[in-house]
Protein backbone atom coordinates (compact mmCIF):
# COMPACT_ATOMS: atom_id res chain seq x y z
CA UNK A 1 0.00 0.00 0.00
CA UNK A 2 1.43 2.84 -0.98
CA UNK A 3 1.75 5.96 1.80
CA UNK A 4 0.15 9.73 0.75
CA UNK A 5 3.65 11.32 0.89
CA UNK A 6 6.73 9.62 1.55
CA UNK A 7 10.31 10.73 2.65
CA UNK A 8 8.00 13.02 5.43
CA UNK A 9 10.87 14.92 7.58
CA UNK A 10 9.53 16.81 10.21
CA UNK A 11 11.22 18.91 12.62
CA UNK A 12 10.02 18.53 16.33
CA UNK A 13 9.24 15.82 18.28
CA UNK A 14 5.65 16.45 18.56
CA UNK A 15 3.24 14.73 21.09
CA UNK A 16 -0.03 13.02 19.21
CA UNK A 17 -2.64 11.72 20.85
CA UNK A 18 -6.00 9.59 19.20
CA UNK A 19 -8.49 9.00 20.91
CA UNK A 20 -11.84 7.40 19.88
CA UNK A 21 -14.19 3.97 20.37
CA UNK A 22 -13.14 0.26 19.62
CA UNK A 23 -13.00 -0.13 16.04
CA UNK A 24 -12.62 3.16 14.82
CA UNK A 25 -9.00 1.73 13.37
CA UNK A 26 -6.84 4.11 15.64
CA UNK A 27 -4.33 1.11 16.03
CA UNK A 28 -3.89 0.86 12.37
CA UNK A 29 -3.54 4.60 11.39
CA UNK A 30 -1.66 5.24 14.52
CA UNK A 31 1.18 2.70 13.90
CA UNK A 32 0.88 3.80 10.56
CA UNK A 33 1.35 7.39 11.50
CA UNK A 34 4.26 6.70 13.74
CA UNK A 35 6.15 4.93 10.98
CA UNK A 36 5.92 7.53 8.52
CA UNK A 37 6.85 10.49 10.83
CA UNK A 38 9.57 8.32 12.55
CA UNK A 39 7.90 8.52 15.72
CA UNK A 40 7.20 6.17 18.67
CA UNK A 41 3.40 4.17 18.82
CA UNK A 42 2.37 3.54 22.13
CA UNK A 43 -0.83 1.64 22.33
CA UNK A 44 -2.28 2.31 25.67
CA UNK A 45 -5.15 -0.07 25.97
CA UNK A 46 -2.55 -2.92 25.81
CA UNK A 47 -1.54 -1.72 29.40
CA UNK A 48 -5.24 -2.57 30.59
CA UNK A 49 -5.20 -5.82 28.34
CA UNK A 50 -1.91 -6.73 30.03
CA UNK A 51 -3.24 -6.31 33.72
CA UNK A 52 -6.18 -7.79 33.36
CA UNK A 53 -4.28 -10.74 31.84
CA UNK A 54 -2.89 -10.82 35.21
CA UNK A 55 -5.65 -10.59 37.04
CA UNK A 56 -7.18 -13.26 35.22
CA UNK A 57 -3.85 -15.34 36.22
CA UNK A 58 -3.92 -14.31 39.71
CA UNK A 59 -7.72 -14.78 39.93
CA UNK A 60 -8.14 -11.45 41.41
CA UNK A 61 -11.64 -10.23 40.76
CA UNK A 62 -12.18 -7.52 38.40
CA UNK A 63 -14.44 -5.62 40.92
CA UNK A 64 -11.02 -5.65 43.53
CA UNK A 65 -9.48 -1.97 42.83
CA UNK A 66 -7.34 -2.15 45.79
CA UNK A 67 -6.21 -5.68 44.66
CA UNK A 68 -5.79 -4.73 40.99
CA UNK A 69 -3.46 -1.86 41.74
CA UNK A 70 -1.33 -3.64 43.83
CA UNK A 71 -1.24 -5.94 41.18
CA UNK A 72 -0.39 -3.33 39.10
CA UNK A 73 2.95 -1.84 41.35
CA UNK A 74 3.90 -5.86 41.07
CA UNK A 75 4.15 -6.57 37.46
CA UNK A 76 6.36 -5.38 35.16
CA UNK A 77 4.17 -3.82 31.99
CA UNK A 78 5.94 -2.82 29.19
CA UNK A 79 5.12 -1.77 25.21
CA UNK A 80 8.34 -2.41 23.12
CA UNK A 81 6.74 -0.13 19.79
CA UNK A 82 7.92 -2.24 16.69
CA UNK A 83 7.03 -2.09 12.79
CA UNK A 84 4.11 -4.20 13.11
CA UNK A 85 2.65 -2.57 16.14
CA UNK A 86 3.48 -2.78 19.79
CA UNK A 87 4.67 -5.80 21.44
CA UNK A 88 3.40 -6.42 25.45
CA UNK A 89 5.37 -7.36 27.79
CA UNK A 90 4.40 -8.89 31.18
CA UNK A 91 6.50 -9.95 33.55
CA UNK A 92 8.77 -10.55 31.10
CA UNK A 93 6.68 -12.73 28.60
CA UNK A 94 5.66 -11.95 25.49
CA UNK A 95 1.67 -11.70 26.10
CA UNK A 96 0.71 -9.95 22.60
CA UNK A 97 -1.51 -12.00 21.03
CA UNK A 98 -2.96 -13.62 24.54
CA UNK A 99 -4.01 -10.20 25.61
CA UNK A 100 -6.37 -9.51 21.99
CA UNK A 101 -8.63 -12.96 23.18
CA UNK A 102 -12.44 -12.71 24.00
CA UNK A 103 -11.77 -13.08 27.76
CA UNK A 104 -8.83 -10.55 28.46
CA UNK A 105 -11.12 -8.20 25.90
CA UNK A 106 -14.16 -8.39 28.32
CA UNK A 107 -11.58 -8.19 31.38
CA UNK A 108 -9.63 -5.16 30.32
CA UNK A 109 -12.88 -3.08 29.82
CA UNK A 110 -13.64 -4.32 33.36
CA UNK A 111 -10.84 -3.30 35.03
CA UNK A 112 -10.49 0.16 33.01
CA UNK A 113 -13.19 1.66 35.17
CA UNK A 114 -11.13 2.05 38.43
CA UNK A 115 -9.68 5.17 38.97
CA UNK A 116 -7.27 3.94 41.16
CA UNK A 117 -6.11 1.46 38.21
CA UNK A 118 -6.25 4.46 35.66
CA UNK A 119 -3.87 6.52 37.61
CA UNK A 120 -1.10 4.22 38.00
CA UNK A 121 -1.68 3.42 33.62
CA UNK A 122 -1.87 7.44 33.62
CA UNK A 123 1.60 8.15 35.62
CA UNK A 124 3.25 4.92 33.07
CA UNK A 125 1.94 6.69 30.43
CA UNK A 126 3.01 9.79 31.01
CA UNK A 127 6.51 9.20 31.76
CA UNK A 128 6.77 6.95 28.50
CA UNK A 129 6.11 9.61 26.27
CA UNK A 130 7.01 12.85 28.25
CA UNK A 131 9.99 13.06 25.60
CA UNK A 132 7.74 13.51 22.37
CA UNK A 133 7.99 11.89 19.12
CA UNK A 134 5.28 9.50 20.38
CA UNK A 135 1.88 8.65 18.36
CA UNK A 136 -0.15 7.70 21.88
CA UNK A 137 -3.61 6.25 21.22
CA UNK A 138 -6.23 5.14 23.82
CA UNK A 139 -9.30 6.67 25.25
CA UNK A 140 -8.35 9.40 27.38
CA UNK A 141 -5.26 10.38 26.04
CA UNK A 142 -6.20 13.70 24.83
CA UNK A 143 -8.55 14.62 27.93
CA UNK A 144 -5.99 13.31 30.72
CA UNK A 145 -2.84 11.70 29.94
CA UNK A 146 -1.42 14.65 27.85
CA UNK A 147 -3.92 17.25 28.16
CA UNK A 148 -1.64 19.02 26.54
CA UNK A 149 -0.88 17.44 23.61
CA UNK A 150 0.61 18.92 20.32
CA UNK A 151 -2.02 17.58 18.22
CA UNK A 152 -5.60 15.67 19.39
CA UNK A 153 -6.98 13.11 17.15
CA UNK A 154 -10.51 11.80 18.32
CA UNK A 155 -11.56 8.83 15.65
CA UNK A 156 -14.97 8.10 15.36
CA UNK A 157 -17.01 6.18 12.83
CA UNK A 158 -20.46 4.86 13.25
CA UNK A 159 -21.40 2.09 15.35
CA UNK A 160 -22.60 -0.62 12.49
CA UNK A 161 -19.25 0.20 10.53
CA UNK A 162 -16.74 -0.35 13.34
CA UNK A 163 -18.30 -3.84 13.83
CA UNK A 164 -17.94 -4.66 10.52
CA UNK A 165 -14.21 -3.76 10.70
CA UNK A 166 -13.98 -5.67 13.57
CA UNK A 167 -15.24 -9.01 11.90
CA UNK A 168 -13.29 -8.14 8.75
CA UNK A 169 -10.10 -7.75 11.15
CA UNK A 170 -10.70 -10.89 12.81
CA UNK A 171 -12.28 -12.91 9.94
CA UNK A 172 -15.26 -13.42 11.79
CA UNK A 173 -18.62 -14.83 10.35
CA UNK A 174 -22.33 -16.07 11.66
CA UNK A 175 -23.15 -16.26 15.01
CA UNK A 176 -19.85 -16.03 16.33
CA UNK A 177 -20.02 -12.32 14.79
CA UNK A 178 -23.29 -11.42 17.02
CA UNK A 179 -21.38 -11.76 20.11
CA UNK A 180 -18.61 -9.92 19.12
CA UNK A 181 -20.90 -7.05 17.84
CA UNK A 182 -22.58 -7.05 21.39
CA UNK A 183 -19.41 -6.93 23.31
CA UNK A 184 -18.16 -4.31 21.34
CA UNK A 185 -21.15 -2.85 22.04
CA UNK A 186 -21.03 -3.59 25.41
CA UNK A 187 -17.28 -2.23 25.87
CA UNK A 188 -18.31 0.94 23.79
CA UNK A 189 -20.82 1.81 26.96
CA UNK A 190 -18.94 1.14 29.58
CA UNK A 191 -16.22 3.18 28.24
CA UNK A 192 -18.25 6.34 27.76
CA UNK A 193 -20.35 5.57 30.75
CA UNK A 194 -17.71 4.98 33.08
CA UNK A 195 -17.35 8.04 36.16
CA UNK A 196 -13.59 8.58 35.62
CA UNK A 197 -11.86 9.56 32.62
CA UNK A 198 -14.94 8.17 30.04
CA UNK A 199 -14.56 8.48 26.71
CA UNK A 200 -15.05 11.91 25.22
CA UNK A 201 -13.74 14.08 22.46
CA UNK A 202 -10.96 16.68 24.48
CA UNK A 203 -12.24 20.00 23.34
CA UNK A 204 -9.61 20.99 21.49
CA UNK A 205 -9.37 17.80 19.16
CA UNK A 206 -9.93 17.46 15.79
CA UNK A 207 -13.29 14.95 15.32
CA UNK A 208 -12.61 12.88 12.33
CA UNK A 209 -15.33 10.59 11.12
CA UNK A 210 -13.96 7.75 9.48
CA UNK A 211 -17.20 6.19 8.56
CA UNK A 212 -16.82 6.94 4.71
CA UNK A 213 -13.11 7.36 4.65
CA UNK A 214 -10.46 4.74 3.14
CA UNK A 215 -7.35 4.57 5.88
CA UNK A 216 -5.21 6.56 3.65
CA UNK A 217 -7.35 9.45 3.86
CA UNK A 218 -7.99 9.44 7.66
CA UNK A 219 -4.00 8.92 7.57
CA UNK A 220 -3.25 12.24 4.80
CA UNK A 221 -5.73 14.31 7.11
CA UNK A 222 -3.96 13.77 10.06
CA UNK A 223 -0.64 14.06 8.76
CA UNK A 224 -1.98 17.67 7.54
CA UNK A 225 -2.50 18.49 10.91
CA UNK A 226 0.65 17.76 12.13
CA UNK A 227 2.31 19.71 9.42
CA UNK A 228 -0.10 22.44 10.32
CA UNK A 229 1.02 22.05 14.07
CA UNK A 230 4.88 22.35 13.43
CA UNK A 231 4.63 25.13 10.73
CA UNK A 232 2.87 26.81 13.59
CA UNK A 233 5.33 26.40 16.37
O1 LIG B 1 -7.89 -0.03 22.88
P1 LIG B 1 -8.11 -1.39 23.47
O2 LIG B 1 -9.35 -2.05 22.93
O3 LIG B 1 -6.92 -2.28 23.39
O4 LIG B 1 -8.37 -1.12 25.04
C1 LIG B 1 -8.64 -2.16 25.94
C2 LIG B 1 -9.53 -1.64 27.05
O5 LIG B 1 -8.84 -0.69 27.84
C3 LIG B 1 -10.81 -0.97 26.57
O6 LIG B 1 -11.92 -1.67 27.08
C4 LIG B 1 -10.79 0.42 27.11
C5 LIG B 1 -9.61 0.48 28.02
N1 LIG B 1 -8.78 1.64 27.78
C6 LIG B 1 -8.98 2.75 28.55
O7 LIG B 1 -9.89 2.75 29.38
N2 LIG B 1 -8.18 3.84 28.41
C7 LIG B 1 -7.21 3.84 27.49
N3 LIG B 1 -6.43 4.92 27.36
C8 LIG B 1 -7.00 2.72 26.67
C9 LIG B 1 -7.82 1.63 26.82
Amino acid sequence: MSEPSENTVLPRKLIIAIDGPAGAGKSTIASRLARKLGYVNLESGAMYRALALKAIEKDISFDDEAALVKLAENSRIKLEPTLGGNRTLLDGHDVSSRIRERDVTEAASRVSVHPAVRAWMVSHQRAMGAGGGIVMEGRDIGTKVFPDADLKIFLDADPVVREQRRMEQQKIKGHVAANVAADLRERDRRDRERATSPLVAATDAAVIDSTKMSEDEVLEQIEELARKKLGAK
